[in-house]
């Protein structure tokens, strides 16, 4: 059997649709976080074409570059720093329609223009934050909320 994703054109709803269960597919039965959290983005990345995508991960009260996809990015975010840190300390989504009007946005990429971040939730502790940077303004909602929260709530850590 070919191990290569089966990438759909349709709509943002009809992408993920076909995503999901192949992401599903992939991680299932398999416990290392690192090759899981490594192939989530891969996929993503393969699908949707986006700038960034990647994990951070709380280690020592900081969030720590995990696996991801696109261009070099910052190492180390602290709590209630930009988009993913005040991720991190809401435990809440965020989705940022233009990066320049949110105070204390950290540009990794300085061709990032959209974001959305994601708490990574367990035993009611944000543990990571998964964060996908867009070049185009707006390119981020509730569609993209839900499916990548789906994503989320398969990871076993
Ligand atoms: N823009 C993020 C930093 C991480 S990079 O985009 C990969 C932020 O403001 O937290």
């Amino acid at each position: 059997m070919s191990d290569d994703l089966q990438i759909n054109t349709g709509t943002k709803e009809e992408q993920y649709k076909t995503l999901l269960p192949q992401i599903f597919a992939i991680i299932d039965g398999e416990p290392d976080l690192t090759a899981n959290l490594a192939n989530i983005t891969a996929a993503l990345k393969e699908q949707f074409g986006w700038l960034w995508v990647g994990f951070y991960l709380v280690k020592d009260n900081e969030l720590v570059l995990a696996p991801f996809q696109g261009p070099v990015a910052c190492t180390r975010i602290k709590k209630g720093r930009g988009v993913c840190g005040t991720a991190w300390a809401n435990a809440k989504t965020l989705i940022i329609p233009d990066v320049e009007k949110f105070a204390g946005h950290i540009a990794c990429s300085s061709l990032s223009k959209s974001e959305i971040v994601l708490p990574i939730i367990k035993n009611e502790k944000v543990v990571g934050v998964l964060d996908v940077d867009s070049e185009l303004l707006n390119h981020f909602d509730k569609i993209d909320a839900v499916n990548l929260q789906r994503i989320i709530e398969a990871i076993i850590l």
